[in-house]
């Protein structure tokens, strides 16, 4: 049991760094704030991503969004974890980064409630249960046809 957890941690530890890794990818010539993330598949698989600005504001995409359309365009579609890290650009990751609302629908589409959100300062991480941070998600279930 105790074996099962250190292993949980360890893996937490990598996927969080990960994430503040991929931070250095980020393109954020507009809001200097720069965010990383690393998804981790069923299967093992991790795919980071890193926010991607535009000057039309509205087509930035965040970073847990480049992660997840990465990895669902290379054909994953289960996901168990995404560690997130995000703060002002050239700086460490000082505060926790809470997924915005667009990228929580899109986790709505491909994970459970108990998908997993790391958000890591890069020093340790708190983590929550997807149900915890949306619950009530709309979707696609909730367009199967009615019985
Ligand atoms: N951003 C993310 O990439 N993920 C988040 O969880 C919150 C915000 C990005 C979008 C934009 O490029 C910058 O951070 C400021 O909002």
């Amino acid at each position: 049991m105790e074996e099962k957890r250190d292993k949980m941690e360890g893996l937490y530890q990598a996927l969080a760094q990960r994430a503040v890794e991929a931070r250095e990818g980020a393109y954020c010539p507009y809001s200097h704030f720069a965010v990383g993330a690393a998804l981790l598949c069923a299967d093992g698989t991790v795919y980071a991503g890193c926010n991607i600005e535009n000057a039309g504001l509205t087509a930035t995409n965040c970073a847990e969004r480049t992660a997840f359309f990465r990895a669902v365009a290379d054909g994953h579609r289960k996901f168990l974890a995404i560690a997130i890290a995000g703060g002002p650009e050239g700086e460490p990751p000082a505060q926790l980064c809470a997924p915005c609302g667009v990228c929580r629908q899109v986790m709505a589409e491909f994970c459970g409630p108990d998908f997993e959100i790391l958000l890591t300062d890069g020093t340790t991480y708190r983590r929550l249960p997807f149900r915890e941070i949306l619950p009530l998600p709309f979707g696609p279930g909730d367009l199967a046809p009615q019985g």
